[in-house]
């Protein structure tokens, strides 16, 4: 185990009655409140009308930011930044899921930064503080709600890049699994897929004697497979929901990265494939992540990913060699993820090899040359993955 600090100051106020608790943090950080969110779910579900009533009973003067699009682009956040400029708002209070949790993160910070908000992503810039933000989540899956990454596109170029601060984790965050119930199946698999990648990224690390995380890791992904089929079948099964909404939470929250180091190509590969063909994020991971166990097991890894096979998914531990077990195991993987009714290869999505050198360069050039730490992927394995993703 390697040395680490932990440290997740985001409050999570958890179960049917969490939304009882906004008025509280309301009085907490102040009535000026900018509402983010996307195409109308929120209001779908009476989230939307249930916020406003709490924050009328505050007193509160809101403004809003909304029709956030999956992967979240760069012109919201600069009209919310101006909002934020133009009101004096107090408090920024996401509704949704990642994309507009992360308009909102990006404009809490650039709220607080002199420059252009995009420098904070390039690196070209930074802030020391950012406006308090609070979340109420709907889907369960980039959990950012409890996590300090926060991924925008910037549209002209369709560059999707992400930034990780301390200054990202929300103040508070409320999740009520009932608000999830509306989720369509494909949506509560993405998130699944989702939600599993970011325990997964972690769990292939190079670094030994990590017992506590694996075991921790291996039984977060076991309860989310568990509780898939069931959500997928009774979408109204509050248990089963909750299950999947704390995992999700506590997928991204560094927690299972404690005292090891994690992987993180998957995530980098993917974010060409959302920025270019703007797919959902959890079903390119559904591609991407079989593909890049395949190609790290052809360069022999196969200790972690059998591992991984007979703990995760069953198979027998003297069903063959490593070599075979850890097969065994992507093949299960990849019958799960089309078992929640995904795709696992990028032909099945109209996307076939042209861009496959731009995506890679791109990829691997904003990782400073090489990606991931489980295995190094320069650009020539980048481009291996992708094809075995055909
Ligand atoms: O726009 P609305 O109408 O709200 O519909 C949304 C959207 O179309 C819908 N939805 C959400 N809750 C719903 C619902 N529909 C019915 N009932 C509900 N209860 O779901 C669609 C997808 O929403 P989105 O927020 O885009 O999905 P997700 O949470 O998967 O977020 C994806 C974004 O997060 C980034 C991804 O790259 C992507 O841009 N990520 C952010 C991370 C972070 N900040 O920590 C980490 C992740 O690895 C990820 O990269
Ligand atoms: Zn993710």
């Amino acid at each position: 185990m390697i040395d680490f600090t932990f440290q997740n100051p985001t409050k999570v106020i958890f179960g049917k009655d969490a939304l009882n608790h906004l008025a509280e943090e309301i009085k907490r950080y102040g009535t000026k409140v900018l509402l983010v969110y996307g195409g109308g779910s929120v209001k779908r579900i009476g989230l939307y009308d249930q916020v406003i009533s709490i924050l009328n009973n505050q007193k509160a003067s809101v403004w809003e930011i909304s029709g956030v699009k999956p992967n979240p682009r760069l012109g919201l956040v600069r009209e919310g930044i101006r909002l934020c400029r133009e009101n004096s708002v107090e408090l920024v209070l996401a509704m949704g899921g990642g994309s507009a949790i992360d308009t909102a993160k990006a404009i809490v910070n650039g709220v607080k930064y002199d420059g252009d908000v995009w420098d904070l992503f390039t690196g070209k810039g930074s802030n020391v503080e950012v406006l308090p933000l609070g979340t109420i989540v709907t889907l369960p899956a980039a959990g950012s709600e409890m996590s300090n990454s926060c991924v925008i596109t910037r549209e002209e170029d369709q560059c999707k890049r992400g930034r990780n601060t301390p200054l990202n984790f929300p103040k508070f965050s409320i999740l009520n699994p009932e608000f999830t119930y509306s989720l369509p199946p494909y949506q509560t698999a993405c998130g699944v897929v989702d939600i599993m990648a970011h325990i997964m990224e972690r769990y292939f690390t190079t670094v030994e004697h990590v017992e506590l995380t694996d075991r921790m890791a291996e039984g977060a992904l076991k309860t989310v497979i568990d509780n898939a089929p069931l959500v997928m079948n009774s979408p109204e099964d509050y248990d089963a929901r909750a299950e999947i909404m704390w995992a999700g939470c506590l997928a991204h929250n560094t927690l299972f990265e404690t005292g090891r180091v994690g992987d993180w190509a998957s995530h980098k590969l993917e974010h060409e494939l959302s920025a270019l063909y703007d797919i959902a994020h959890g079903a390119g991971l559904a591609i991407i992540f079989p593909a890049w166990m395949k190609y790290v097991l052809s360069k022999g890894n196969a200790k972690k990913l059998s591992q991984f096979a007979v703990r995760v998914l069953d198979v027998k531990a003297d069903a063959g060699t490593e070599e075979e077990i850890a097969q065994e195991g992507i093949v299960r993987l990849d019958a799960f993820y089309r078992s929640v009714g995904l795709t696992t290869t990028l032909h099945e999505n109209g996307i076939d090899e042209r861009d496959f050198e731009r995506m890679a360069e791109r990829a691997v050039k904003m990782a400073g040359g090489v990606l991931g730490s489980f295995y190094p992927i320069r650009k020539v394995d980048a481009l291996s993955i992708y094809r075995l993703a055909l």
